[in-house]
């Protein structure tokens, strides 16, 4: 175990005071945890993101990355470990599940002197912009005493929160991915790039599968095996198939609101986007590898921030070690 997993492991169990978010919020990231173990039971998995598959990989650098950020992730090629997975909580989902986001949770160069973390799915918007919308959004789902949500609640949360829905609306318009690794994902939060010579630019972060987005049809996704994502990401790498992103940011503009990310930008779908280099994911890896520690995707090298203003980013850090801790000791 290196120096970072182990300074993680220990801040897991000793606690995140000095990093919890100045705001008015009343729900912390542990009530989140405790929220998300409610809706989805506690175990030895994730508390979100529960089923996945820890893979391996390259990322190979741009010139004109180095034109952006001074970061040394995007300046030379570097290994990359990564995690595809399903959303939520339940290790035994389907993988042929529509309203499910699929993730994918990378470091680049992880052992080297400019490790960056990215932890991102495949909608440009989350489903909550606040830690208190993201408890409420759980208790809505917080099953009842026959063991099974109230749909009434659901509903009513839904009403009085519309910006939840966004998320969900963009996966149900489109087809349940048939690959981890055919299908756009996004770091949803607008972060700060900073070159050598000081200049700064807006962007938020997207992979774009080289070979194209691969979707299958409701009926289609009904006829695939449970686990059907690993076994196609293992005959693409065996068949030399494509199984590369093209790694981008899209650029912001002044007045690009940084600290909701419920909502995508202006236009941000036709915005000019710059490719920082590409990611290839070469074999599949033993998940220990991966579920000794965690994804946190405010670990950034110098040369890239993440939003000071957004409620959802910096509590990820603490709600990510809560969770390592508890699927730890199960
Ligand atoms: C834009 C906001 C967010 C996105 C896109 C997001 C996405 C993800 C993804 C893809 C995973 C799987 C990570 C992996 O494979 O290791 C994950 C895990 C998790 N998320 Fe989030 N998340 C967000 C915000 C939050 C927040 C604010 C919390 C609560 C404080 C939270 C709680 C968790 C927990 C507890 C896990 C399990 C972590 C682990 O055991 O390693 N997430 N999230």
């Amino acid at each position: 175990m290196n120096i970072k997993k182990h300074s993680l492991l220990a801040a897991a169990i000793i606690g995140f005071a000095s990093l919890s978010p100045s705001s008015a919020q009343t729900a912390d990231p542990k009530k989140v945890v405790d929220a998300l173990n409610k809706v989805f039971g506690q175990h030895k998995a994730r508390a979100s993101g529960a089923k996945g598959q820890c893979v391996a990989g390259t990322f190979t650098p741009t010139a004109d990355a180095r034109k952006l950020t001074k970061s040394l992730a995007f300046h030379k090629q570097t290994p990359v470990i990564g995690r595809f997975s399903l959303g939520g909580g339940n290790p035994k989902a389907s993988d042929a599940t529509k309203a499910l986001v699929r993730g994918f949770a990378f470091k680049i160069d992880p052992e080297g002197n400019g490790t960056t973390e990215f932890v991102m799915v495949n909608a440009p918007v989350n489903f909550a912009k606040s830690l208190d919308q993201m408890f409420g959004f759980l208790e809505a789902r917080f099953p009842g005493p026959e063991g099974k949500p109230d749909p009434d609640k659901i509903k009513a949360f839904a009403a009085a929160n519309p910006e939840t829905t966004r998320q969900g609306q963009w996966l149900a318009g489109r087809p349940v991915p048939a690959s981890y690794v055919g299908v756009n994902y996004w770091g949803i939060h607008g972060y700060t790039l900073t070159n050598a010579e000081g200049k700064t630019q807006l962007v938020k972060f997207k992979l774009v599968p080289t070979g194209g987005e691969a979707g299958l049809t409701d009926d289609e996704a009904k006829a695939k095996p449970a686990d059907f994502l690993v076994s196609e990401l293992q005959d693409r790498i065996a068949k030399k198939a494509h199984t590369s992103f093209d790694f981008v940011v899209i650029l912001g503009q002044p007045g690009d609101p940084t600290n909701d990310p419920t909502v995508m930008w202006n236009d941000e779908e036709k915005r000019p986007a710059v490719k920082l280099g590409t990611i290839t994911i070469t074999k599949i890896e033993k998940n220990e590898a991966c579920d000794n520690g965690i994804f946190d995707p405010t670990i950034l090298a110098d040369g890239v921030a993440g939003p000071k203003d957004d409620p959802m980013f910096i509590p990820r850090q603490e709600g990510y070690a809560i969770s390592l801790s508890r699927r730890l000791k199960q």
